[in-house]
């Protein structure tokens, strides 16, 4: 496959890596960092779509290349789906990963239904149009937090099959269940269909 770069407009260089080894060497990555660009993205939507949207445009606005984002966020069963869109910022403003791990442990106390599910977005412009890819994780939330791998709700969420935790998985290991990954695969996929078409000249050099 020819293609070489693609830029990916986040600053968290977990989904960077998780990206990457999702992809192969099929498409290089390239995090903001690596470009030189550094800013801010807002996530101001009610929706994985719209706040995916956003960030690409962002990048976009400055780059004028093609460029993707993702946007992810837990849904809870017994919870209505919250986390949802507001997963990072669950425990507040204020909020890191411990903090909204406690907060969601306190607000699953004494439930029974503990079914969860990682939902990514990624959006893609490509050639001045807006392609979406969807990736779903299905699995429950522990009772107690362990590992220290991945980021976010990784140390108490166990994906469906497997016999622990994201955050006591390696990112190889993570990427055989991981809501990013199917996302991923489905980008990929896109764009074997497109560079099959296109030159390579379109890609970032
Ligand atoms: P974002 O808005 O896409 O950056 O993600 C929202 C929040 O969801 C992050 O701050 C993390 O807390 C959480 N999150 C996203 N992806 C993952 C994941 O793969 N594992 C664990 N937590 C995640």
């Amino acid at each position: 496959m020819p293609v070489k770069k693609l830029l990916f407009a986040t600053n968290n260089a977990h989904k960077v890596a998780e990206i990457q080894s999702a992809v192969g060497d099929q498409i290089e990555v390239v995090s903001l960092r690596e470009a030189g660009i550094d800013i801010e993205l807002p996530e101001p939507f009610d929706t994985l779509n719209e706040n995916a949207s956003e960030k690409w445009g962002t990048i976009y606005r400055l780059t004028n290349e093609n460029c993707f984002s993702e946007d992810t966020g837990l849904e809870v069963a017994a919870l209505g789906g919250a986390p949802g869109v507001k997963s990072a910022r669950y425990a507040g403003d204020d909020a890191n990963a411990t903090r909204n791990i406690e907060k969601l442990l306190s607000a699953l106390e004494g439930k029974e239904n503990r079914n969860a599910r990682f939902r990514t977005v990624i959006s893609l412009v490509w050639e001045g149009k807006e392609y979406f890819f969807e990736g779903i994780c299905e699995g429950n939330i522990l009772k107690q937090a362990s590992g220290n791998q991945g980021f976010g709700y990784d140390p108490v969420f166990q994906p469906n099959g497997a016999d622990r935790c994201f955050a006591l998985m390696d990112s190889k290991e993570k990427n055989i269940y991981s809501h990013r990954r199917k996302a991923a695969d489905k980008l990929v996929s896109f764009l074997k269909e497109q560079v099959e078409t296109l030159n390579n000249s379109q890609f970032i050099k």
